[in-house]
């Protein structure tokens, strides 16, 4: 059969071999951090704001059922018993403990798979290749919140085990300059996500970028001069926010018992709300980048690109649409966060694969969540 697009020629089994491997190797990353769970851990939440891990499977393999076997294939509706209890909009995160166990959701995620394999290797369609990166990359961002919610599990249990964040190089108070220019924000290409669309220049005035994401050394320093005790430091909202989360460490703070410090003083700093990079920005006579200015930096060859990728970092801009947003594949994917409420993320962290890690890509979260594998790096005008 022909490829039905005009300027792009692509070998159809060439595509299908690449998108066959690419599900199949997350996957085993996805099955990998549930392996030998223990039923509590699979169906109890360990944060309100997060359903349980096996919620997160049986959504991963409802999400791929719905968009591969109905809206694409135009299949009937397969396992339309688990459409209340794994649908986004079905119940209330509060109300999703109640769960199949591991052999059957692992039994589900089987059979929905094993489906789309085989719709796949029939569609030769360029107009679906935006849908296969994006399942892809679905299942992908679900992974990493499985990896938060089994590490704040750990949190609660106060056994003192935080992520380990990939230490980076000591890189204490280097900055590069970037002049006065413009560069590309957002992708066009394929595998780039609603948000990311269209590519679009900015320009941005000439700024200063840490080159990497501030450290658990540097962060100590702020903590040790009472950063979390001193209103001048901190926003309005994030004072207010302060007074009713009462922290004093971000929330994957090494208790000094199990790691030793040397390690842990070149890692990034790990779990801290947007509030909480604001406030050690404006301790260090800093600011946080804007979101184009921390892109801008990410295609320059100037080193910061080699330090990214650990943490997640918190930027100044609010989740917005670039001009010209169209929603893919559902308004409920991107567009209903739009909603000057959510600070955009960069980078990635090391529970964030690679499907999902390049310059363009937009993570978004309240700016009062801290469970997310987040840190932040500094910029100054
Ligand atoms: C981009 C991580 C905020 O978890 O709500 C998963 C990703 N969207 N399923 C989220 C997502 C739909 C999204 N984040
Ligand atoms: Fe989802």
């Amino acid at each position: 059969m022909p490829l039905h697009h005009s300027s792009v020629c692509l070998d159809p089994k060439l595509l299908v071999g690449t998108f066959q491997e690419s599900l199949q190797d997350c996957r085993r990353q996805t099955l990998a951090l549930v392996e030998g769970i223990r039923p509590e851990m699979l169906r109890t939440q360990s944060h309100p704001e997060f359903s349980p891990v096996g919620w997160h499977l049986g959504h991963i393999a409802y999400t791929e059922s719905l968009w591969i076997s109905e809206q694409l294939a135009k299949l009937p509706q397969q396992f339309g018993q688990y459409e209340r209890l794994f649908a986004a909009d079905g119940l209330p995160k509060s109300e999703r403990q109640n769960l199949p166990d591991i052999e059957e959701l692992l039994a589900y995620l089987k059979a929905v798979r094993s489906q789309t394999l085989s719709i796949l290797q029939h569609d030769n369609k360029f107009e679906n290749v935006r849908l296969w990166h994006w399942l892809i990359q679905h299942e992908s961002q679900h992974a990493e919140i499985i990896a938060m919610v089994l590490a704040m599990h750990q949190v609660n249990k106060g056994s003192g085990l935080s992520p380990m964040a990939h230490p980076i190089a000591a890189v204490d108070d280097d900055m590069v300059c970037i002049e006065l220019g413009s560069a590309t924000v957002g992708s066009d290409a394929p595998n780039a996500i609603d948000n990311e669309r269209p590519a679009h220049l900015v320009s941005t005035e000439s700024y200063w970028l840490d080159r990497a994401p501030v450290t658990v050394r540097q962060y100590q320093a702020f903590i040790e001069a009472g950063g979390y005790r001193e209103a001048k430091w901190w926003g309005e909202e994030g004072w207010q926010w302060l007074q009713s989360a009462q922290v004093e460490v971000p929330l994957y703070w090494p208790d000094g018992t199990l790691v030793d410090k040397a390690h842990w003083g070149n890692c990034p700093v790990c779990g801290v709300s947007w509030y909480e990079a604001e406030a050690y920005a404006k301790f260090v006579g800093k600011r946080l980048p804007t979101e184009a200015e921390w892109e801008r930096a990410m295609a320059l060859d100037n080193g910061c690109d080699r330090t990214s990728g650990s943490v997640w970092e918190w930027t100044d801009t609010w989740f917005a649409p670039y001009p010209g947003f169209e929603s893919f594949p559902y308004e409920g994917y991107s567009q209903i966060y739009f909603d000057d409420e959510h600070r955009v993320l960069k980078g990635g962290s090391f529970a964030t694969s690679k499907w999902v890690r390049r310059p363009s890509f937009r993570n978004w979260y309240h700016p009062h969540r801290r469970e997310v594998f987040a840190g932040f790096r500094c910029a100054m005008s």
